[in-house]
């Protein structure tokens, strides 16, 4: 399967943000990964609705918003309507969503994917409920709260287990990782069978976005 790179638009410089959108475009992005941060599940406030409405106007990739917010539930509705018809996903954080079956049916109701994600040290067994359920499991490979972390190598052995277990199973969401990736240890993170790989300052940090995309992409395939 073509591994799916979504560019974590919090890296990019939203002084010019439309500018941003249409170059990391056309440098070949699949998705547009997007960060939203509340300032109490994470110590970031970073975006809502408004700035996801001034992204759809820009006829973005797909939108793949990922909430890293208290009550999840209560905005991930708002988010889809802000979204548009650019929407591809809502990914909910499995340690702040009280009621996820709900949340998941809710979004996927819309006909919009659901995702859910863990914390680096939250193990991969709290998702046997939640594996037939979702489109996508995230596994962050950083603690959620700020791009240009390091990406932390534990997870790699994370990934493969949860690879094992999807692999063995009827049901088969995608696996996509999330933080401190970058050129230099994507093809790790991919052979552990990462579908889909967020990449913020490993992409926007770069003064060519599409030359860093096809190096990534012929890292993988290497
Ligand atoms: C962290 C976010 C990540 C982050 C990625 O909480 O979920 O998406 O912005 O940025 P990098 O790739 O720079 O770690
Ligand atoms: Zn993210």
């Amino acid at each position: 399967m073509r591994k799916i790179i979504a560019p974590s638009i919090l890296s990019a410089d939203f002084t010019k943000l439309a500018d941003e959108v249409a170059a990391i475009k056309n440098a070949g992005a699949d998705w547009i990964h997007v960060d939203v941060m509340d300032g109490h599940f994470v110590h970031n406030l970073t975006l809502g609705i408004p700035i996801v409405e001034a992204l759809q106007r820009t006829n973005p990739p797909p939108l793949d918003i990922h909430l890293q917010i208290d009550k999840p539930e209560s905005f991930s509705e708002k988010f889809i309507d802000a979204a548009g018809d650019s929407i591809h996903g809502i990914t909910l954080q499995y340690e702040t969503c009280a009621l996820l079956h709900g949340s998941i049916s809710a979004i996927q109701s819309r006909g919009v994917k659901a995702g859910v994600a863990i914390s680096p040290m939250t193990p991969i067994y709290v998702l046997e409920e939640v594996l037939d359920n979702v489109d996508m499991v995230l596994i962050m490979t950083v603690e959620p709260g700020f791009p240009g972390q390091k990406f932390i190598a534990s997870m790699e052995e994370k990934v493969s287990r949860l690879r094992e277990v999807i692999d063995n199973s009827e049901h088969k969401p995608l696996i996509q990782v999330d933080g401190g990736i970058k050129l230099d240890n994507i093809k790790i993170i991919s052979d552990a069978g990462a579908d889909s790989i967020v990449s913020g300052s490993g992409i926007f940090g770069t003064s060519d976005y599409a030359e860093t995309i096809a190096k990534m992409r012929s890292e993988m395939e290497s």
